[in-house]
């Protein structure tokens, strides 16, 4: 089922000083499809967590709408919500068995043994947890932990599932290996899903859209790939990923139609983008970014900038490099197949070029 929210704003009274408030959250609105994954990213302290127990029912918004399935349910309680909220591993009871952890929501609702039993066995196959039902929580390793707490929400087949960074407690390895297994099992029970954290390689592997929130405001929706190549600011091209900002003016704004626009860089170099979404104006001031990956390093200079290499980390398949080009910031660059392409050492001229699909321009300076 979908999830609206309509301008949702949380206000807190800040408790070491009365007189002040906190917005936690800023006129929040978003439209979640029916079976979507959409996940909220951003710094701690952003308003994530407000949100989702804004859509759970355990925090009520100050002012706005919250909609799950075509119905505002601002005075609904959380248990009739039909949504299940995913915790991390450890809120699984340690005195029940995996099978009857998992089957303890079917059971809180009254459900036959023999039927509780069917189901258990069903969502323990699609867990890859088959052989661990007669175990202790305790018996079982993190990962396998979290997939019981995962097991133990979707078995109720709620129409939303709710996750509030599930994976924090794990280990860098099983983490990554726990984002595709909850990708996967989402998309076979087709669950809209709202998802929760700040870490931006977990919001791009499990997401269809991701929301950037910064200080209770969304910065950004999309999915992954605008996130990422188009960001809408420079709030969000920073926090994702790492970035270069390069300011310029237009010098030829786009005929009508055609969406090329000719900007000159400081140091007087141009370059022509096309198909780019203006409207732009002559003499225009705006930032160009680009990633580290889509820059092209030339031998001995040439190309839209020319510096010295300050750094050049030689990591196997890539290098990684600083380039220092009179700019605020070194320019960053990111190499790959050195044994092929070569690399550059500390003190090398360096021509610095990128290729204008990989690049996007921002309306400012
Ligand atoms: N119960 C509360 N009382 C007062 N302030 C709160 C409360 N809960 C959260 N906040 C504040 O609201 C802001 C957003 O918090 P939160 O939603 O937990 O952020 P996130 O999950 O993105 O880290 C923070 O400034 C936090 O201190
Ligand atoms: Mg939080």
């Amino acid at each position: 089922m979908g999830v609206k929210l309509v301008d949702v704003t949380k206000v807190f009274a800040d408790q070491s000083n009365p007189d002040k408030k906190v917005t936690a959250v800023n006129k929040v609105s978003l439209d979640v499809a029916d079976g979507e994954f959409v996940s909220f990213l951003g710094p701690s302290g952003c308003g994530k967590t407000t949100t989702l127990r804004i859509i759970s029912g355990f925090e009520y918004p100050t002012t706005g709408e919250v909609w799950i399935a075509g119905k505002v349910v601002n005075d609904i309680p959380p248990n009739k919500r039909d949504t299940s909220m995913v915790f991390q591993s450890y809120a699984i009871f340690p005195h029940l068995s995996v099978a009857q952890n998992v089957g303890f929501g079917l059971e809180l609702k009254g459900r036959a043994k023999n039927e509780i039993k069917k189901e258990v066995e069903k969502i323990m196959e699609v867990m890859n947890l088959n052989d661990l039902g007669r175990r202790r929580p305790d018996q079982l390793s993190g990962g396998q932990q979290q997939r019981v707490a995962l097991a133990r929400a979707v078995i109720n087949k709620p129409s939303v599932l709710l996750f509030d960074e599930p994976l924090s407690n794990l280990d860098a390895k099983l983490r990554e290996q726990m984002r595709l297994e909850i990708r996967r099992i989402q998309q076979s029970f087709g669950i809209t899903s709202i998802y929760v954290t700040h870490d931006q390689a977990e919001a791009m592997t499990v997401s269809d859209r991701i929301v950037v929130m910064n200080e209770g405001n969304i910065m950004q929706t999309g999915t992954p790939f605008e996130i990422y190549s188009r960001p809408a600011n420079r709030f969000v091209a920073d926090f994702i990923g790492r970035v270069n900002f390069f300011t310029g003016r237009v010098v030829s704004p786009d005929m009508p139609g055609t969406g090329d626009v000719e900007i000159e860089f400081s140091g007087g170099s141009r370059k022509t983008f096309t198909g780019r979404s203006g409207p732009f104006k002559n003499g225009q001031e705006i930032t160009l970014v680009v990633r580290p990956e889509s820059l092209r390093l030339k031998g001995g200079g040439g190309g839209i900038f020319t510096g010295t290499v300050t750094k050049s980390v030689y990591l196997g398949q890539l290098v990684e490099y600083e380039i220092d080009c009179d700019g605020d910031k070194p320019v960053l660059a990111v190499t790959y197949d050195p044994a092929d392409q070569g690399f550059f050492k500390i003190g090398d001229k360096a021509g610095v070029d990128f290729s204008a699909p990989a690049s996007h321009i921002l309306p400012e300076g």
